[in-house]
């Protein structure tokens, strides 16, 4: 549900003029109908806290370093993903909490759907409400 993707996802090219990174969809699980991304998210401050119904989305973080704790039910497993690293793909089903831990992170977000506020659940116990009647 939360896993790593390998690091052959996204190759770089890098020589005296700086750093170009690419990512191929077609090496993705699902082609991206829309991106989003966020920055100058305060230290301490948690996004994110909810799960989507039916949302794939893959996180990959461009610069600085970010917390991602997800929860499958109440099994925790947390990423810290870093410039460069692998980059984590998030299937439908999971919460999750977000920190950019550091004043230069950027996080950019991949979906496989527009965004639909309907996909989206917000409160822990309706969550795990949720979990309860759709695990796999
Ligand atoms: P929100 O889901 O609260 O951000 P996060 O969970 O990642 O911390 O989204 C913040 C605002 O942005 C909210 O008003 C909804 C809006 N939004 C869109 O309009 N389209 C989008 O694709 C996304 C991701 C958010």
């Amino acid at each position: 549900m939360a896993h790593n993707l390998s690091r052959e996802e996204i190759e770089y090219f890098k020589d005296s003029r700086g750093t170009l990174g690419v990512l191929d969809f077609n090496k993705l699980p699902f082609l991206p109908r829309r991106i989003y991304w966020i920055k100058d998210s305060p230290e301490n401050v948690t996004r994110g806290a909810h799960a989507h119904k039916l949302l794939n989305q893959v996180f990959l973080v461009l610069s600085g370093s970010v917390m991602i704790d997800t929860f499958k039910g109440l099994e925790k497993q947390s990423f810290n993903l870093i410039a460069e690293g692998p980059v984590l793909m998030l299937e439908p089903g999971c919460w999750r909490d977000i920190k950019l831990l550091t004043p230069d992170s950027l996080l950019l977000v991949l979906c496989d759907r527009e965004y639909e506020e309907s996909d989206y659940i917000r409160e822990w116990e309706d969550y795990l409400e949720w979990f309860k009647a759709n695990e796999p």
